[in-house]
């Protein structure tokens, strides 16, 4: 069979899939936005595929993680993307990169799903991010520790670090995501703000994390998309 028969086949089981999708759960295509057509040619393959199919679309109130466990224990990658806009309007996609974060939040602001995140000044994501307007958060099922670890201790500006790990970069709609994830949170920014020395009330807490004045920027962003995997395979 040609690589095209295949990749068509892929996209066939796709749409099966989401049609069949259980009540309750948002009406979804795994393949919106999957950019690439999937040609099956390892292992490798087949499972993320297969990990595609139980990804659904839900409303963010239908999340089942606990977020103290799903951010500060499973952690998450916080996936971002440069992008120009050409002489004609187009928006183009540049350099992805991706990185570990564990300190984060969700929630509701101004009447709306956010997500929280910090980021050091140093981290190459940041400076994608605030260049841009959207990132997604990735939460990764445990077998890619080891990915994560990488990813949080290795930066993108010296190397493609979804290669390194490897890790599977997709788009959707533009944004960025990681197809390996069991949950993706799609994130519109709506508010960034570096943290002031002078607002810390407790002064420990300023005193032991930011000896290199090395402040934090928090960044709220509304929760514009939640995918989840339908069957938890961790
Ligand atoms: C478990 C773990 C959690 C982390 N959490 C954060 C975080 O919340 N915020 C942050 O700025 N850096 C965090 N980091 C550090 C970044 O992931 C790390 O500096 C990374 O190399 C930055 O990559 P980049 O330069 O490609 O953006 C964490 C690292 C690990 C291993």
């Amino acid at each position: 069979m040609s690589a095209d028969r295949k990749g068509g086949s892929a996209n066939r089981m796709f749409a099966t899939a989401n049609a069949a999708g259980p009540q309750g759960v948002d009406t979804m295509s795994t393949t919106e936005g999957v950019g690439s057509s999937p040609i099956i040619s390892s292992t490798k393959d087949i499972y993320t595929i297969l990990r595609l199919l139980m990804l659904k679309s839900v409303r963010p109130e239908a999340l089942v993680d606990n977020p103290f466990k799903m951010i500060g224990k499973d952690w998450m990658l916080v996936t971002a993307c440069t992008r120009k806009i050409d002489e004609d309007g187009n928006v183009i996609n540049g350099r992805a990169n991706t990185m570990t974060a564990s300190w984060g939040g969700v929630g509701i602001l101004w009447n709306k799903p956010v997500a929280t995140i910090y980021l050091r000044p140093t981290r190459y994501t940041k400076e994608i991010i605030d260049q841009t307007d959207e990132f997604s958060l990735t939460v990764l099922p445990e077998k890619y520790r080891n990915a994560l670890n990488y990813c949080g201790s290795h930066s993108g500006r010296d190397e493609d670090k979804f290669r390194a790990a490897k890790l599977t970069l997709d788009f959707m709609n533009d944004v960025p995501w990681v197809k390996e994830g069991r949950v993706v949170l799609f994130c519109r920014k709506l508010y960034a703000q570096e943290m002031d020395p002078n607002s810390f009330t407790d002064e420990k807490i300023c005193n032991q994390n930011y000896r290199k004045n090395d402040f934090h920027t928090m960044y709220i962003a509304e929760i514009t998309k939640v995918l989840m995997e339908t069957r938890d395979t961790k």
